[in-house]
């Protein structure tokens, strides 16, 4: 990935573009679907870039309880965008929404008082809810409830790589119906740097002016670029994230801790006592985050099978009986 950050071919993105941008770009435009796609240095500046261009001051938008959107980006939606944030809870299972729950909360007959829903946010896989699979199906009636209902619809796929190779499917697969898509190159595709936010060529030129009024225009981006296209050659490697997942988890529970089944690479544990389980977790070696109630696990490239057995090892049995909230 350093050799392809330090050949690349470069231009001003600010000015008259980038090559390897405009390769990038193009790139992902093809893989999930859409007609055009623009590099932004984060997930969050991609949506939030997203949001700006479809909510206006007193508007409303939908999105699953816990998304990165309602809970990790400060607020953004709300007091950059202008949309209150309505969080539904996840009545189809973990990190799912129904599309009867998107056609209520939608709620199309509401006085003039009343805030105007107007953008469902979708997100897959869920990260909170342990990397959650929305699958294609469940997916395609949620976007297609809310384009019923009139709203736009924004996909929060910060890790839709990880959904489409948990279901042996191209990721255009699980864009379906959405008018905007934000992935991103950056976590399980190991570049240092990057996002991009897809759709039609029209949102792309409104999302080229956001950018750049959030300072996210770069100069010789191809070197980050770069290392996007490397990053994308990575897709089907997170396969192997998912099986060590699977075998953290097993160890886990084998091991006497209560744990998620994990559909992708984030495995959620629920110690009894959090801080004093993260703290020994660290004097042991294992480095992971809390989440909630939770503490949080990640499998990514730079581990090993021997990684996840030494953690197993280091980690050791449950010493206080562990409580999962209902
Ligand atoms: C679901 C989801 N969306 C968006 C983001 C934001 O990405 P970034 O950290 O690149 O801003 C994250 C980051 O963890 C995420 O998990």
């Amino acid at each position: 990935m350093r050799e392809a950050m330090a050949a690349a071919e470069v231009g001003d993105d600010v000015l008259d573009g980038d090559p390897t941008m405009a390769a990038l770009q193009d790139r992902v435009a093809e893989l999930v679907g859409t007609e055009a796609a623009l590099w932004t240095p984060s997930g969050s500046m991609g949506n939030i870039i997203a949001m700006m261009a479809h909510l206006k001051r007193g508007d409303a938008f939908l999105a699953p309880a816990g998304a990165h959107v309602l809970d990790a980006e400060l607020g953004t939606p709300a007091w950059l965008a202008g949309g209150m944030p309505r969080p539904l809870p996840h009545d189809a299972g973990p990190g799912r929404i129904s599309p009867d729950a998107v056609v209520r909360a939608a709620g199309k007959d509401a006085p003039y008082y009343a805030l105007r829903t107007t953008l469902l946010c979708l997100e897959n896989t869920h990260m909170s809810a342990g990397g959650t699979v929305t699958e294609v199906d469940q997916h395609a009636a949620l976007a297609a409830a809310a384009r019923d209902a009139g709203l736009t619809v924004h996909l929060d796929g910060a890790r839709l790589w990880h959904a489409a190779v948990a279901l042996g499917l191209p990721p255009a697969a699980l864009t379906v119906g959405v008018d905007t898509v934000q992935v991103c190159l950056s976590k399980g595709l190991g570049a240092p740097v990057g996002s991009v936010v897809a759709g039609s060529a029209e949102f792309i030129a409104e999302a080229r002016r956001l950018r750049k009024m959030l300072g996210g225009g770069v100069r010789q981006g191809g070197v980050l670029a770069a290392a996007g296209l490397v990053a994308l050659d990575n897709i089907e490697r997170l396969a192997e994230d998912h099986v060590r997942a699977a075998r953290l988890a097993s160890g886990l529970a084998e091991r006497g801790w209560q744990v998620n089944e994990p559909a992708t690479n984030i495995v959620l544990m629920w110690p009894a006592d959090l801080s004093s389980t993260l703290r020994r977790f660290e004097q042991a070696g294992v480095l992971a985050v809390p989440m909630g109630n939770a503490v949080r696990f990640v499998t990514h490239g730079d581990l090993t099978d021997a990684d996840i057995e030494t953690a197993l090892a280091r980690i050791g049995p449950v010493e206080a009986p562990s409580t999962r909230p209902a």
